[in-house]
């Protein structure tokens, strides 16, 4: 009888230790969510963090686009985390892709230089993360849109300015940022389209700038020193056409050449408020940050989207200057 009670007396402590102990542990828990909430209002984490990834980020073109995606932070749930090589350098660039893709972003938005950005897309995709291409697109990927400039249809527009400023006659060099990246292919491509139909116009030289105006001087420099013909030149990159400038200036040929060239930087305004740029090909930088955000949220949020999203470009002359003002002026 007596080993009995002994026995209840033992069962009945353990069970108010066990109690106790549970107690104890619950407690614990409730305080570490208590720290965990305090640390980190959840009011103050956006719930979609996407990573932009781009050219060059010591580039104002790029400035605009950064600045785009980045005012979307205050009207949206989202965190815009904008990356990208100080200057162009793909391989960078893919690193920092795969980086994005490991740190398991809630989607994508990358400029695709060349074919070597498709597996590494797909790679995104394949992990769930969506992509969008901005700038310059990869058709073949499995990106699911694009949004920036119809690269072909703008080369277009430059082969289109030329042929009608120059009333059909000239000898063209052209200097382009990268045999390599897609959207220049395409600039030179709808240039030519244009061009090849006119019996007055000749293209005799084409090179490349790597992105820079210092090699873009360099190569306009050789071009006009074999081809003293040349009466005309198309930049392809946002630099070519002030480095063209600068050749023509070292060869005392300012005012003799036309210069048709890309982009609304402010030192190609100035050029082409005085004279030394005939036309500049205007891209909406701004705009196409701005709206890749809208597009990923469609996305992830299941509402239909167009593939396709071309952005305006216009052929801006020094006339156009009197009511020209930066367009991103117009975008919310
Ligand atoms: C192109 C961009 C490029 C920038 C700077 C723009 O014309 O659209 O792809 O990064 O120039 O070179």
């Amino acid at each position: 009888m007596k080993r009995i009670s002994y026995l209840y007396i033992f069962l009945l402590v353990l069970f108010i230790v066990g109690l106790a102990f549970s107690f104890s542990f619950y407690k614990k828990a409730d305080t570490y969510d208590e720290r965990l909430t305090n640390a980190r209002p959840s009011s103050s984490l956006p719930t979609y963090h996407f990573s932009l990834i781009g050219e060059e980020m010591d580039h104002d073109y790029w400035r605009l686009v950064g600045d785009g995606a980045k005012t979307t932070e205050s009207i949206y749930d989202v965190f815009v985390e904008y990356d990208g090589p100080n200057r162009s350098n793909p391989e960078e660039q893919l690193e920092l892709l795969d980086m994005a893709i490991k740190s398991k972003v809630d989607g994508i938005i990358v400029q695709a230089l060349n074919e070597d950005f498709t597996p590494m897309i797909n790679k995104a995709v394949d992990a769930g993360i969506p992509v969008i291409t901005i700038d310059t697109d990869s058709p073949t990927s499995l990106r699911s849109a694009y949004i920036g400039t119809d690269n072909y249809a703008a080369g277009q527009l430059a082969g289109e300015a030329l042929v009608k400023d120059t009333d059909g006659e000239a000898t063209v060099g052209i200097i382009t940022g990268s045999f390599d990246n897609v959207h220049h292919q395409l600039r030179i491509e709808g240039f030519k389209n244009i061009v090849d139909q006119i019996e007055g116009i000749r293209i005799v030289g084409i090179d490349e700038s790597n992105i820079t105006g210092v090699e873009a001087e360099e190569k306009a420099y050789t071009m006009l020193a074999e081809h003293n013909e040349i009466t005309a030149f198309y930049g392809t990159s946002s630099f070519d056409a002030s480095g063209i400038v600068a050749a023509a200036n070292s060869l005392n040929l300012q005012g003799n050449l036309y210069v048709i060239g890309f982009d609304t930087l402010d030192e190609n305004i100035d050029l082409l408020k005085n004279g030394e740029i005939d036309v500049l090909i205007e891209q909406q930088p701004y705009e196409m940050g701005y709206r890749s955000i809208e597009i990923m949220l469609d996305i992830i949020k299941d509402r239909s989207i167009e593939e396709i999203n071309h952005t305006d470009a216009t052929a801006i002359r020094r006339v156009d200057l009197a009511d020209w003002t930066r367009p991103k002026d117009d975008t919310p």
